[in-house]
Formats: structure tokens, C-alpha cells, sequence
């Protein structure tokens, strides 16, 4: 049974929407409700010390850190000791590449792909040179910007050991088969990282389904605080070891974790699952959070996907407008050119509307590269659960603006 989306109600719970502008820059970065905010300021304001401690303030950042890995693992289907936190995917890339790397030899292979964004590629090649590891490119389709997935079957090997691939590109919205393409890794023996922090906010996930060894997410973008998390097998990660301090912990998760963690922050994150379980209160409702956020989210699938088409719709009807990408599942991220205006002015015009639109590469830097579109990139509007009709319209009136 479908459920209703009630977007009014949505809006209402994020207070920075009060402003009147048509937030469409969320692929960069959502709003917060406010039960986010609550959720940061209660931690401060009940006082938390650091984690291990024989007192009470730091009994209960003991209990935010936990309750904030069984919210991340709730969100995507994965296991509580399997979550790592850190400050941003790129530094838990980095971490996570570095980790990997070490057991890579000369002549050994790794796959990534033109349609990621860079913190899924550079850390990998970065490491893959130190080992002397040859680096293999998978090719996005620049006409569809599909990734098919029918050419893994040729990139990988005996001696691949890491395939890393998005869930959904941050400019043109597409989803590749990550399973399909996780299949072919596994079956020569590799691992599979997957960038999830475009698909998170958008889908369902489920780490097992897509086949992800790893999945790495950020919090920022799913109407959380500016932490992320790399979501894996505890079993794997302890066949791991990263540079760490000698008294820090060795168990897994917190083997990956440096220094202290932003306490005040994962209460934050835990607010933000919950309030990704609540976009439809009705959803499954009795069921497991597991349950409930996957009604949910499919909710918000279905919501976002039917703006999204009057969005394309609107935009694919404006001749002055060229745009790139049109993958059969994709995310809601639509990303365009006005030929005679730079992405920047285009952005800027708009902004004067109220309209907030990214304008650049967004650090897909390889697939920009490739659609011709460096170093000014294109124009992002992408949606999220709080866009509502207006937000699209407010858009197409001031693109419509444009013309000649
Ligand atoms: C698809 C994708 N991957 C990775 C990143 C990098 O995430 P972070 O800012 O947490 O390093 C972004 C950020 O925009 C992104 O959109």
C-alpha cells in the first residue's frame, strides 16, 4: 500500500526553510530539523565527558556512541560493530584505503570508475601507486551516463583486489547495478567499496543486497551533522590495521577511529535516523526501526522520483537548456548547461530568485573532465524529502528566465 507523503509537515520541522529560499543545493549538504538540533544541544546541555570513563557524563557519551552505530547500521542494513566514524567520507577513504593498501603488491589491480565522485578514486589510485598496483577505469556511457556493467566482466581479474564504485553519481543522478558489478568482484576474489553518500538520502539501502563490503555514507547530506561512516563487516575489519596510536583502542570499530569522536554530533546522527524513520509516521508502523525506515525511505523513493519528473520534464522542454544524463534508475539530481552563460552566473541569476543551485564539478572531476565540462562544470539542482512543487517551479520559472 502506497503511503501518503505529507511534504507540508516535512518542511515544517526544518526551521532554516523559514527563510523562503528553494533549497535545491541538498546534494551538497541538507538542512537540519529541528530535532537534530535538539538532539545536539541536549547532548551539551546534559553534559558529556569523554568515552570509558566511572562517571556519568561519561556514561552517557558511551551510550551516544553505541546508539549512534545501531542508527547508522538501521539505516543501512548492516552491523552496529561494523560502523566506523570519522570526519567526512574522503578522511574515512582515505583511512580505509590506506588500511586496504597494505596488503596490495606489485602487479596486483584495482577498479574505479569515470562516473565517481573523487573521494571514491584519488584515494585509491593514491594508495595503488605506493603498492605499485596497476589502477583499471571503468567508463560511464557519456550520452546515457549509464555505467554498464557488463564491462566489469573484462576490468577485473585474478589480481584485482579492490573494485570501488558509487551507488549514485552526485551530478547526473545514475545508479549503477552495484550488485551486479560487486558480483564480478567477489568472484575473482575482490572487495567491493561503495560510495553511498549520494544514495543514502535518496533510497532504501541494503549493504548485503548491493553486495558492499563496504559502504561508506555521510550524515550531512541525509539531514544529519557534518560526520560520516564507513559501514563494513566487523569480520573484515578485523582482518585490518590502520596506523593508530599505540594506547588506543585495538578493537573494531574503534581500531578506525582517531582521537576523539564528535560526541554532540553522533547524537545528532541518531536524531537523524529517527527522523528519516518519521517522513511517513505511518509507515510499518509496530515494525523494527530496521523496518520502518525501509517503508519509509521507500516512501521518500517514490516522492522524490514523481518531483523529480516534472523537474526533467520542465527543463527537458527548454530548448536554451542543454542536459546531461538520463540513466534508467537514478537519483534525483538533475544537472544542465545554458549555453552563453557560465554555471556560476546561471547559479547566480537564480540565487537573486531565492533559487539555491550548486554550480561546478561537485568533484566529479573525472566524468566533468570527460563530458568536456572542465573546469566550470555544470549547474546541480537535485531534491530531496523537503522539496515540494514550488521548489521545482520557483526553478524552471527562473531558468525559463534565461532564454536568448
Ligand atoms: C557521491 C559523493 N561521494 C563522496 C563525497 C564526499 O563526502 P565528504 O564530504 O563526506 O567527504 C560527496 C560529497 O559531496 C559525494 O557527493
Amino acid at each position: 500500500m502506497a503511503t501518503t507523503f505529507d511534504v507540508a509537515r516535512v518542511r515544517g520541522s526544518y526551521p532554516a526553510l523559514a527563510d523562503g529560499h528553494a533549497y535545491l543545493d541538498g546534494a551538497a549538504g541538507t538542512q537540519v530539523p529541528g530535532s537534530v538540533i535538539d538532539a545536539i544541544a541536549a547532548a551539551y546541555r546534559a553534559g558529556i565527558g569523554n568515552i570509558g570513563g566511572a562517571f556519568a557524563a561519561s556514561e552517557r557519551s558511551d551510550a551516544i556512541v553505541a546508539e549512534a552505530r545501531r542508527a547508522v547500521a538501521d539505516l543501512t542494513g548492516g552491523a552496529a560493530s561494523g560502523v566506523v566514524f570519522g570526519p567526512s567520507m574522503t578522511a574515512l577513504t582515505y583511512r580505509m584505503s590506506a588500511a586496504l593498501a597494505r596488503g596490495w603488491a606489485p602487479g596486483d589491480e584495482i577498479v574505479v570508475s569515470r562516473l565517481d565522485h573523487d573521494a571514491n578514486i584519488r584515494p585509491w589510485i593514491q594508495a595503488a601507486a605506493r603498492a605499485g598496483a596497476v589502477v583499471r577505469w571503468a567508463e560511464a556511457d557519456l550520452a546515457t551516463g549509464e555505467l554498464p556493467a557488463a564491462q566489469y566482466a573484462e576490468l577485473v581479474g585474478d589480481r584485482t583486489r579492490l573494485v570501488a564504485v558509487t551507488a549514485a553519481s552526485n551530478v547526473l543522478g545514475t545508479r549503477p547495478d552495484v550488485a551486479a558489478i560487486a558480483a564480478v568482484a567477489h568472484a575473482a576474489g575482490a572487495l567491493c567499496y561503495v560510495d553511498g553518500v549520494h544514495a543514502t538520502p535518496h533510497i532504501p539501502v541494503d549493504v548485503s543486497a548491493l553486495g558492499a563490503d563496504f559502504y561508506a555514507t555521510s550524515a550531512y547530506k541525509w539531514a544529519g551533522p557534518h560526520v560520516a561512516a564507513v559501514v563494513a563487516g566487523p569480520a573484515l575489519l578485523e582482518t585490518l590495521w590502520p596506523d593508530k596510536l599505540a594506547p588506543s583502542s585495538d578493537e573494531v570499530p574503534a581500531r578506525f577511529e582517531r582521537g576523539t569522536l564528535p560526541f554532540a554530533d553522533l547524537a545528532g546522527v541518531a536524531a537523524a535516523v529517527e527522523h528519516l524513520t518519521s517522513l511517513t509516521p505511518g509507515a510499518a508502523s509496530g515494525g523494527s526501526r530496521r523496518e520502518r525506515l525501509l517503508a519509509s525511505m521507500t516512501a521518500v523513493e517514490e516522492y522524490e522520483m514523481a518531483l523529480f519528473s516534472r523537474l526533467l520534464d520542465g527543463l527537458g522542454a527548454m530548448s536554451h537548456v542543454t542536459l546531461y544524463g538520463k540513466a534508467a534508475r537514478r537519483a534525483p539530481t538533475a544537472f544542465f548547461t545554458v549555453p552563453g552563460l557560465t554555471p556560476r552566473e546561471v547559479a547566480s541569476r537564480l540565487a537573486a530568485r531565492g533559487v539555491n543551485v550548486w554550480n561546478g564539478d561537485n568533484y566529479a572531476y573525472e566524468l566533468c573532465g570527460a563530458l568536456g565540462l572542465e573546469p566550470d562544470g555544470a549547474v546541480r539542482a537535485g531534491l530531496v524529502h523537503y522539496n515540494d512543487a514550488s521548489d521545482v517551479d520557483r526553478l524552471l520559472a527562473g531558468v525559463g528566465e534565461l532564454a536568448g
